[in-house]
Order: structure tokens, then C-alpha cells, then sequence
């Protein structure tokens, strides 16, 4: 069998910029790959990250109504494309337990910190102002608690003096681009 109809299927939940998207997709074009984005899922019509997924002619779908509304929507086509796994990547909204239950498939999510340090918004600032060495990414499974699932993968970096919220987060994107892919890959078991 052809290895790209094996490919795992993904929907990402985005809010904005999509450069985790971007770098996913790039990812599950490869050969090798063990997944392909297949639905990508806006709760924000002005999405940046919908361009991406119009662009390789990917199904997007823009969301942008009330939580339930949004959630009962996006179970559907989940549903329907029959996904394996959601991934969150810079998704601003947090997911009710009735949808995590649901779902019935993993979801996973990506944080600009080293978990548990620094769960939440405004993580690069919190790390410089709390005199952190070192900074990072997690990916983790979502969870009813907000950042608190199993761990998949973390990559740090050092936090330099010179740094600042600004660049900290330029730093951790990069890191953050591999390391959604990599944990993805190391997930997936046919
Ligand atoms: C990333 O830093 C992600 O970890 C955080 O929001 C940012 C989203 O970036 N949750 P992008 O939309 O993937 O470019």
C-alpha cells in the first residue's frame, strides 16, 4: 500500500498566525512523514493561518461563534474526515471537558514554556522577570486542566541577557516548529 494513504489525519485548531501550522504542513508533505493535515479549524475569521491551509488546498473551516456552537461544529467535521488526532497550535480558546470527552481521539496542544513553569499567557515575560536560565516549548496532551497533560516532548533554550520578551519568543518559535513535528512522529504508531 502506498504509504501516503496511511498517513495519520490531522485537524489544527488555530486562532492567528499559523507559523506552527505552516511548519506541520511542510512536515506532512514529506514522504516519510506519518501524518498529513487534513482539516484546519479557525475560531477567527481573520485568521492568518487560514491563507496556509487555502493555499496547499487544505479543508478550512473559520468558526467564530460562541464556544458550544463552535465546539458542536468542529465535533462534526471531526466526525466526518474521520480524524486521528487535533492539534492545537496557538489555539487562544480552551476546550470544554464534555468536548475533550467527545472527541474521542487525542488531542495535543503546544506551549512556549518549559511545563509546569509558567502555564498560561505572557510566558516569555514571566520567565524573564522571574530569572529563569533556561526557556522553551512543550507539547503535551490537552486535558480538562489548562496546560496540564501528559508531557510528549520539551526543548529548551538559554535565556541570555540580552533577551527580551520579543526575542525569547522569536527563539522559542523555532524550537517550538520542530518540536510539534518531531512529537507528532514520535506519537504516531501504525
Ligand atoms: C505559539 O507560540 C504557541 O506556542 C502559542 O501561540 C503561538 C502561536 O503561534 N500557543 P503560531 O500561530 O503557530 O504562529
Amino acid at each position: 500500500m502506498e504509504k501516503s494513504t496511511t498517513k495519520k489525519k490531522i485537524a489544527v485548531f488555530i486562532s492567528g498566525r499559523g507559523s506552527n501550522l505552516k511548519s506541520l504542513i511542510k512536515n506532512s508533505k514529506l514522504k516519510q512523514g506519518k501524518f498529513k493535515i487534513h482539516l484546519v479549524i479557525s475560531n477567527k475569521l481573520t485568521a492568518q493561518g487560514l491563507k496556509y491551509a487555502k493555499f496547499n488546498k487544505i479543508k478550512s473551516f473559520a468558526i467564530e461563534k460562541s464556544l458550544k456552537e463552535f465546539e458542536n461544529k468542529s465535533l462534526s467535521l471531526i466526525k466526518k474526515y474521520k480524524i486521528n488526532y487535533i492539534c492545537l497550535a496557538g489555539f487562544m480558546r480552551i476546550l470544554s471537558s464534555s468536548f475533550i470527552k467527545k472527541a474521542k481521539i487525542p488531542i495535543i496542544n503546544i506551549h512556549p514554556s518549559l511545563l509546569p513553569k509558567f502555564k498560561g499567557l505572557n510566558t516569555h515575560e514571566r520567565a524573564i522577570k522571574s530569572k529563569q536560565k533556561f526557556s522553551g516549548c512543550t507539547v503535551h496532551y490537552v486535558s480538562e486542566k489548562l496546560d496540564s497533560g501528559k508531557i510528549i516532548l520539551q526543548k529548551k533554550v538559554k535565556i541570555l541577557k540580552k533577551d527580551n520578551p520579543k526575542t525569547l519568543a522569536s527563539k522559542v518559535l523555532k524550537l517550538e516548529h520542530k518540536a510539534y513535528r518531531e512529537a507528532l512522529n514520535f506519537i504516531i504508531n501504525f
